[in-house]
């Protein structure tokens, strides 16, 4: 009989710092609606937060962030609210690319973008390409993406990758075709805006992340409230199954 393998191999000793966050970022259309602004002008204020956050990350030295900035739900939303989202995303990787280049910032595009324009396609590509070699922040934009639809199509990828071990697969051959295999579980996740749900947000990766709900809508993230997300953090006993008691002893050994 097969020993069980869970592919969640890094186990942090104690917790410092999170080496990956991961966020939900909710709250731009009630963020406008109580300034009686129109719902769009939340996204405009939300595209300012996430440079506000990025700037954080890099400067506490974190290596992934990974952001949820289009699911593949939102494309039931009106119209012109997605088309303004489409055109605030080509915008924004044409005005900041450059600047995440210059800050050594590595950015990957996580999703189904086979929906996507042409010229958001194009550009996400371009910005791919440019900070490909970066060795800094791992910026993750998850856009038109879905832990159900990553789950799925890391199973076919892994199919057919190897189609003689079917009925044998592991944890392992199967996180090594999630879409994003390259970075290592998030620590933590932080969703603004309230609500307390996953929503269908990397459903593999988030297993034994620390969770974290603000009722802090996302335009007003901002370093004091990123702040008050890793003092929570720090504050967490992460146990990976173990007892409290092993946990206090791996940390007194090192
Ligand atoms: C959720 O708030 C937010 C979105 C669906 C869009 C997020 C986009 C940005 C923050 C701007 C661009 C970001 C990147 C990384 C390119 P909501 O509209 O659901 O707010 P509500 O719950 O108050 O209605």
């Amino acid at each position: 009989m097969a020993f069980f393998s869970s592919a969640t191999k890094s186990i942090p000793i104690g917790t410092d710092m999170p080496q990956h966050i991961a966020v939900i970022m909710d709250g731009n259309g009630r963020w406008a609606r109580k300034r009686f602004l129109p719902r769009v002008a939340g996204h405009k204020r939300g595209m300012d937060a996430v440079l506000e956050l990025v700037k954080a990350c890099v400067d506490h030295n974190i290596a992934y962030l990974t952001l949820f900035a289009f699911s593949s739900e939102n494309w039931r939303r009106p119209a012109d609210e997605v088309s303004f989202l489409m055109s605030l995303f080509i915008q924004g990787l044409k005005r900041e690319v450059a600047k995440l280049h210059e800050n050594n910032i590595k950015l990957v595009l996580i999703g189904d973008r086979t929906r996507f324009n042409a010229e958001l396609i194009d550009q996400i590509e371009l910005s791919e390409r440019l900070t490909a070699n970066n060795t800094g922040l791992t910026l993750s934009i998850a856009a038109n993406y879905g832990g159900r639809w990553d789950i799925l199509q890391a199973v076919n990828k892994m199919h057919r990758a190897m189609p003689s071990h079917a009925g044998d697969f592991d944890e392992e051959h199967l996180a090594a075709h999630l879409a994003m295999h390259y970075a290592p579980e998030p620590d933590l996740f932080i969703r603004t805006g309230g609500e307390k749900r996953i929503s269908n947000f990397m459903l593999w990766q988030l297993a034994y992340t620390e969770l974290y709900f603000t009722d802090t809508l996302w335009p007003d993230f901002d370093e004091s409230a990123f702040n008050l997300a890793l003092a929570s953090y720090q504050n967490r006993e992460r146990r990976f199954g173990r007892t409290s008691e092993q946990v206090s002893d791996v940390a007194s050994n090192n």
